[in-house]
């Protein structure tokens, strides 16, 4: 049995690299990467709502990135508030579900008002999660979840018999997120660089040598199609032909 079949990934992450890197191989200047970045993010948004899938998670700032320059932090905040700002409509009238992933109370003033502003003008809507990480770690978002717990077993509301992997999924940033069933890299990379530690347990994992900015729907047609020739055990055991 090959395990081909006709599934669809439900939820689908990008950790999405090489914008540096395709800037520089162009003589441009880094930031430039990340606006085709930005244009490559749209693409894939059309593309995974065009197939059907339930939920994208994309990695836009981790809680390492503020090491990089500052200009290079203050060009992708403004790039992701613009971003934000220039795509409502589309968000909107696509029937988008946006949900943010981090600590947004660290981020500058206007870029946490257009999250804000993006999560009310979509909270009606019952499409596509768009789950915008944004100032996120894997490792933080554990430790959020688990200051929440402790939190709840102070105040006598939760008992710590009664914690299991459901009771610490709901006190993870967008908890109604089904888990990644395909995280996809572009630039080459074999690394999780701290994305989604919790929720890509049993994620197959899709490697893409070219660069972020050069993204095309081919590129996830081929990460679907590679994901459906995966065999997904859990842990278990294949099942007989
Ligand atoms: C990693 O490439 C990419 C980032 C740190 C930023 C990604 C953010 C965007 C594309 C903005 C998208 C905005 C929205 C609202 C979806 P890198 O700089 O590490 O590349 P390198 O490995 O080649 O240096």
């Amino acid at each position: 049995m090959t395990g081909e079949n006709e599934i669809m990934p439900r939820h689908v992450a990008v950790i999405m690299d090489g914008n540096g890197r395709w800037a520089v191989e162009r003589g441009l200047d880094r930031t430039e990467g990340h606006r085709q970045g930005r244009y490559a993010a749209r693409r894939f948004m059309r593309a995974a709502d065009d197939r059907g899938i339930e939920a994208v998670s994309l990695y836009a700032f981790s809680t390492e990135n503020w090491a990089r320059p500052d200009s290079e932090v203050s060009a992708l905040m403004e790039l992701i508030e613009t971003a934000l700002v220039a795509e409502l409509a589309e968000l909107t009238s696509g029937n988008v579900q946006l949900r943010v992933s981090g600590r947004r109370t660290e981020l500058p003033e206007p870029l946490q008002r257009a999250l804000r502003t993006a999560e009310e003008a979509t909270a009606e809507n019952d499409g596509m999660y768009l789950n915008l990480c944004v100032n996120y770690g894997g490792q933080v978002e554990i430790v959020d979840a688990a200051k929440s717990i402790a939190k709840k077993v102070q105040a006598g509301e939760l008992s710590v018999d009664d914690i299991d992997e459901q009771e610490f999924g709901r006190h993870l940033y967008v908890p109604e997120l089904p888990p990644v069933d395909l995280l996809i890299r572009p630039g080459g990379d074999l690394r999780v660089s701290n994305f989604l530690l919790w929720q890509i347990a049993y994620a197959e994992f899709y490697v893409m040598e070219d660069y972020w900015p050069d993204f095309q729907p081919e590129h996830l047609d081929a990460a679907i199609e590679d994901y459906r020739r995966r065999q997904r055990r859990f842990g278990g055991l294949a099942l007989e032909e």
